[in-house]
């Protein structure tokens, strides 16, 4: 499963490329206003930085506007993957992108009818939003195996970019549901490393390495 990072600050988003834990970011307006950068400087940064695409999300509602935003958003580099909503005008600017050759995200992403669509429109990656599900009680990771099991069905190309991330524990079972790529907040992504019998090791092989006196440098 390739790893996004869910976030339009460019400092958490170095510290994981430069450990090679980022194949793509992922950027929405509200991550672009929690950042408090300018939108085109940013991602502009953030593409330079990463080998992988970087979502940038278009805000116009009617598809004419959308994609002449998308095609902007496409200029400023050429690992910008234009990110447009899951409704029909998303859809058909989806369309429009991926048929020039642009990579394209469909996002907000809630059934499996919505991923049917964004397929046959031809996306590049759709974002099931997990958490968001969760939220309502739903379940966001049966959303992940349902599509999945029809993109097989059907051999679509289209790449399952579990979104919404909340917890290591979505990064696993988005995994084990064949998520083809997750997208996750930095703090999920580091927390991963974690374990309470780690530190408990550690602690223990520390307190013996010290009772021999001995020193590695
Ligand atoms: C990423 O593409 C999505 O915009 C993001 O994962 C949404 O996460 P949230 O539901 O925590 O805002």
């Amino acid at each position: 499963m390739k790893f996004f990072v869910d976030t339009a600050d460019i400092d958490a988003i170095r510290e994981l490329n430069d450990l090679g834990m980022v194949d793509g970011v992922t950027t929405n307006p509200s991550l672009i206003h929690k950042s408090g950068r300018d939108f085109k400087e940013v991602t502009r940064e953030i593409a330079d930085m990463v080998d992988g695409p970087v979502s940038a999300e278009v805000v116009a509602l009617d598809a004419d506007t959308m994609l002449a935003e998308g095609r902007h958003l496409a200029e400023i580099a050429p690992n910008v993957c234009v990110k447009v909503p899951l409704t029909w005008a998303g859809l058909k600017t989806c369309k429009t992108l991926t048929d020039a050759g642009t990579q394209v995200n469909v996002t907000l992403c809630f059934s499996v009818n919505q991923a049917l669509l964004a397929a046959k429109a031809g996306a590049t990656y759709v974002s099931p939003f997990i958490g968001r599900l969760d939220d309502l009680n739903l379940d966001g990771m049966e959303l992940i195996r349902e599509i999945r099991e029809v993109y097989d069905n059907f051999a679509f190309d289209t790449r399952i970019l579990s979104a919404s991330i909340r917890t290591v524990n979505h990064m696993k079972e988005a995994a084990l549901a064949g998520s083809d790529v997750a997208t996750a907040p930095p703090g999920v992504i580091r927390k991963m490393a974690d374990h309470p019998l780690t530190d408990a090791g550690l602690q223990a092989f520390l307190k013996d390495w010290e009772s021999t006196g001995q020193k590695i440098l």
